[in-house]
């Protein structure tokens, strides 16, 4: 279902952490109990997550990888980089966080069989459309085989799995941009939905346009309100001025400016 044009609620939970787990140095996975942010999140949305800093609270921005609306939590993967996921990530079961949401734009889902190609922790806001999409596959691309520690959480979720590696450790050896228009050629897919950095995004959707097939991108951007307020997640786009927090994150790949 697509969630564009919907109007959904956001509220704000004191979620209690389930777990707290971290599959490499510097990234964690958070599992907190949200029933109603669980209950109406769509992929490619994000939380604002509280966490305390220099005696305050900061609310920093997080995609949703999974959810479990019957058991009522979600599920949050992010790197450590900075104060506010530092402080998080020192969080432990058991304690509680204040969390906003959900936010945002998601991905158009209402695709028969889509290829969803992310790098790094681009592959968070993916996760979760890979789980709510029946007929899903994934290009996913790593500097070495650690960082795709991401291949055993997809599996269980997806069609089929491509995997490349910068140092050739693993998979195929190059970029996702190496192995994409050899699948693409082949005319199994309706959509992708690309997230990581931007130059890898601006290629994937160089090469999903040459192939006629209709491309979306996450775009990560500093935030401050996360609720369309405060301008400062505003980015200029080919049909003018939108704020990344409500009027994306999720933009249709052809009205982006990469570079800003
Ligand atoms: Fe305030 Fe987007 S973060 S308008």
């Amino acid at each position: 279902m697509s969630a564009e044009g919907m109007i959904l609620p956001k509220v704000i939970e004191a979620a209690r952490i389930l777990s707290h787990e971290a599959p490499i140095a510097g990234v964690d996975i958070l599992t907190l109990a949200a029933p109603q942010i669980a209950q109406t999140a769509l992929p490619g949305q994000f939380v604002q997550v509280s966490v305390p800093v220099s005696g305050g609270f900061l609310r920093r921005p997080l995609g949703i990888a999974e959810v479990s609306r019957t058991d009522g939590w979600i599920r949050l993967i992010y790197r450590q980089v900075g104060r506010g996921t530092e402080a998080l990530a020192g969080a432990t079961a058991g304690a509680d966080v204040s969390v906003l949401g959900p936010l945002g734009r998601g991905f158009d889902t209402a695709l028969n069989h889509p290829l969803l190609v992310g790098g790094g922790m681009g592959l968070t806001p993916l996760l979760f459309f890979a789980a709510a999409h029946p007929n899903v596959s994934v290009l996913m691309g790593g500097r070495t085989k650690e960082e795709v520690f991401w291949e055993e959480i997809y599996r269980p979720h997806v069609r089929e799995c491509f995997i490349t590696t910068d140092d050739g450790s693993y998979g195929t050896q190059g970029f996702v941009t190496t192995l994409l228009p050899e699948l693409l050629k082949g005319g199994t897919y309706d959509g992708v939905a690309v997230c990581g950095p931007p130059v890898m995004m601006e290629r994937v959707a160089g090469i999903a346009s040459e192939y006629g097939i209709p491309c979306e991108v996450s775009l990560e951007k500093r935030m401050a309100c996360g609720l369309g307020a405060c301008l400062s997640c505003a980015v200029d786009t080919k049909s003018g001025r939108r704020k990344v927090c409500k009027d994306g994150p999720v933009f249709p790949a052809g009205e982006v400016y990469y570079a800003s």
